[in-house]
């Protein structure tokens, strides 16, 4: 049977480039978009060097309507995968209405094209973050969300969330797949492709990789007076080629399963802080420089996916191990000609 062609918004990006490959590979026709906000167009080059095929790339922003349409009127996509949007959690606490005007606005129109082009297949870049402060530190999909969401990024998840739901209430035929991802680290196994933000980083790997670049001087751990083993905060760290193969599962599915999913992918497993710095450290052969800091306001102690909803319905687990994770971070890093201090 003809696999689905595939449009992947942001697929310049972190966690789009690897599905992309991802995808190609598992014989799928794929195509970009993206305005290379947080991206750079040399990622197109490096998919063309893992897999041998350059996806089609559009220059488009996914605020602009009319430049979505001429997309969507060539494409002739059975499914999208909505990768695009901004996700630095506090800058959306400075810009909050430019977080509601890309990520919200951008899926709307997004959700328009669809429509009138009858594309009705769409899995969305959710996060972890929707499920606020839960009541329990592992997640599973029908926890409420929505709930003392800490920041404008995470409310805009939630509420395309919502959006996509009422689209699918509203039409019979729209099929939609949520992905709730935990925290992606890692890089492609070739060194070709990894996270590489344009502007300064955020999380907490890509800081990492600035300290072990010495360009910045010491990572600050945010709190080491958690209820946690060693004090410092718990996260599911997944491998981003174990992520964007889910996404190659999602695809698969999502013609076949009840109108809206909705996946945890993650490993199951928490990680603290200090056990990243360690990792890290082991992997690097270098003494990670680091000190202890304040507590980061919204931080919680402890959040980890319960992924067994997804292993179940997508036939989907991670195969990745923190160990794979720093070793192709660090293979990466050498790739860009990083010198580890
Ligand atoms: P990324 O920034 O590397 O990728 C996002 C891509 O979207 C970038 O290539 C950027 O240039 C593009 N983009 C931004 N604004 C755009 C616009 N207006 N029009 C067109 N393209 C635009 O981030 P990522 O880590 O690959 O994340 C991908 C998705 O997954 C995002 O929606 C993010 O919110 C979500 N997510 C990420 C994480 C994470 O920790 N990385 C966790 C949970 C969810
Ligand atoms: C991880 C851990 C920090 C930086 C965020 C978003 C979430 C999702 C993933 C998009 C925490 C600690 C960090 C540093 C530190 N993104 N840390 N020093 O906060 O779990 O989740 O990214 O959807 O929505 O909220 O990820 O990478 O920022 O932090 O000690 O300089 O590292 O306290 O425990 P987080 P993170």
């Amino acid at each position: 049977m003809k696999k689905d062609k595939v449009l992947l918004t942001g697929g310049t990006g972190f966690i789009g480039s690897h599905t992309a490959v991802e995808l190609i590979q598992a014989g799928y026709e794929v195509e970009i978009l993206d305005n290379l906000y947080n991206s750079k167009i040399t990622a197109l080059d490096n998919i063309e060097k893992i897999t041998g095929v350059r996806p089609k790339f559009y220059e488009v922003d996914i605020r602009d309507g009319d430049a979505l349409a001429k997309v969507f009127a060539e494409g002739n996509f059975d499914t999208v995968i909505h990768f695009a949007g901004l996700k630095a959690v506090a800058e959306s606490v400075e810009k909050p209405l430019t977080y509601y005007e890309v990520n919200i606005g951008g899926t709307i129109n997004l959700l328009e094209c669809m429509q009138e082009f009858g594309v009705h297949k769409i899995i969305f870049s959710s996060s972890a973050t929707v499920y606020g402060e839960p009541d329990s530190p592992l997640c599973v999909e029908n926890l409420p969300v929505g709930r003392n969401l800490a920041n404008p990024y995470g409310r805009t998840k939630y509420f395309i969330e919502e959006i996509l739901r009422d689209v699918a209430i509203s039409d019979p035929e729209f099929k939609v797949t949520i992905l709730r991802y935990f925290n992606p680290i890692g890089a492609h196994a070739s060194g070709l492709l990894g996270e590489d933000p344009n502007d300064k980083p955020n999380n907490l790997m890509p800081i990492v990789m600035k300290v072990a670049a010495g360009e910045i001087p010491e990572l600050s751990i945010f709190g080491n007076d958690y209820d946690t083993p060693d004090g410092t905060c718990i996260r599911d760290y997944i491998h981003v080629v174990d992520l964007a193969k889910g996404h190659v599962a999602a695809v698969e599915k999502i013609g076949d399963v009840e109108q809206v999913q909705v996946y945890n992918l993650g490993t199951g497993r928490g990680l603290s802080v200090m056990e990243i710095v360690k990792a890290f450290s082991k992997a690097s052969g270098m003494a990670l420089p680091h000190k202890i800091v304040g507590r980061r306001a919204g931080d919680l102690a402890a959040l980890c996916a319960d992924p067994s909803h997804a292993e179940e319905m997508l036939g989907w687990k991670t195969e990745l191990t923190i160990d794979d994770a720093m070793r192709d971070t660090l293979n990466y890093l050498e790739k860009q000609g990083v010198k580890i201090k």
